[in-house]
């Protein structure tokens, strides 16, 4: 089998890496970058910074502040216009997700034009695009490193996942000093995304070895570090290792792909507007459960490498274990149910039908090692609710 591995040519990793974006940026040929970023961080001094570092380059930088959490089609309009009015030759996505997913969908669309309804899955879009420099601010995502974006159509409330080389990076800053200020909620949500998809590449139709190692070392980092970056956001020690674990499980997933979980977590997010993270994560311990039949091996290998099983424990032990340790991790994270979460009932069961067609659709259901049916989809929403 021949594995194709894809990742920014070039990652800077490390405190104080956010330093050297000028240079990183001059690197890949920008001369006139776009930060595009959200009214928080244009706020609090943080884009300053890095629009310093690009003066410092001799750069000619603007900023353009207008991106919404769960990136919406109608956002992008306001994009566009801030890259041509700049005559923007790269964009810096600068955030968390919803900005450098923002940054991804306007590098494409400023040069090869449309609308973001006719680049979603299962094309696959080459460009072209400008490039992309990724600078993430919660460690989670992995959108530094993914050729992957996911912008909500406002017409139809989809999350449309998009995917192709036209979205990965050419470069990204992973710098887990910017991360020290996340407060505890959005820490957990963003860490089990990263545990959710370094346990999706592994388990996934398409994973391949490259994928397996990257999944795994997350993990492993993943088992040590989350509860202590949630218990104390200062420990400096855990949010580094956490931070590199997701941009591990980026390169992971990006190169292997989500399943189940994201699949389902998607129609969730849109719908009732569940950080993406935390949709995860109502899901992940279901999900999993649900799973682990078609791929015991697989799971146990996962439960290993958490910790949360023996080396010598038989995979149908460990794979248990599993499945235990997330309803654990989630209890102790103060995950809540869809319906502890405040959502109503009533419209909870009256969305299963377009969320379980929406979650087909976007084809990652497709790559669970358990392949559901539409019934088995249902079901799912139904009992975690
Ligand atoms: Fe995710």
């Amino acid at each position: 089998m021949i594995s194709t591995v894809a990742q920014p040519s070039r990652i800077l990793i490390g405190a104080g890496a956010r330093h050297k974006a000028g240079a990183l940026v001059a690197e890949v040929g920008g001369r006139r970058p776009l930060v595009v970023t959200d009214s928080f961080l244009a706020g609090n001094g943080a884009a300053d910074e890095l629009v310093q570092t690009f003066a410092d380059a001799g750069l000619s930088a603007a900023v353009w502040s207008g991106t919404v959490p769960d990136p919406t089609t109608d956002s992008l309009a306001a994009g566009l216009a801030a890259v041509t009015a700049h005559d923007a030759d790269v964009l810096v996505g600068f955030g968390g997700g919803s900005p450098i997913d923002t940054a991804k969908a306007l590098a494409l669309l400023a040069v090869s034009g449309g609308a973001m309804a006719e680049y979603k899955a299962s094309r696959s879009n080459d460009g072209p695009a400008l490039p992309i420099v990724a600078v993430p601010t919660t460690a989670g995502t992995g959108s530094e490193v993914t050729q992957f974006t996911v912008i909500t159509d406002s017409r139809t409330d989809e999350k449309m996942l998009c995917i192709g080389p036209a979205f990965l990076p050419a470069a990204a800053i992973v710098d887990y000093e910017l991360t020290l200020t996340m407060p505890a909620r959005l820490t957990a949500d963003t860490g089990i995304d990263a545990l959710t998809h370094a346990i999706e590449a592994y388990v996934s139709r398409k994973a391949n070895r490259f994928s397996d190692g990257m999944s795994l070392t997350a993990i492993r980092t993943i088992g040590s570090a989350l509860r202590r970056v949630y218990a104390d956001g200062s420990d400096r020690q855990a949010r580094e290792a956490m931070m590199l674990a997701a941009t591990q499980a980026g390169i992971a997933f990006s190169n292997s792909s989500v399943a189940l979980v994201h699949g389902m977590s998607r129609p969730i997010g849109a719908h009732f507007h569940v950080a993406h993270g935390l949709a995860n994560a109502m899901l992940l311990p279901t999900v999993t459960r649900y799973s682990v039949p078609a791929a015991e091996a697989r799971y146990a290998d996962c439960a290993r490498a958490l910790g949360c099983a023996a080396a010598d424990d038989d995979d149908a032990t460990a794979a248990q274990a599993l499945v235990d340790e997330l309803e654990a991790l989630c209890n102790d994270l103060a995950v809540p149910t869809p319906r502890s979460y405040g959502i109503d009932e009533r419209a909870w069961r009256q969305k299963i039908p377009t969320m379980v067609e929406q979650a087909i659709a976007s084809g990652s259901p497709a790559n669970n090692p358990r392949v559901p049916t539409p019934d088995d989809v249902a079901a799912i929403y139904s009992e975690i609710y």
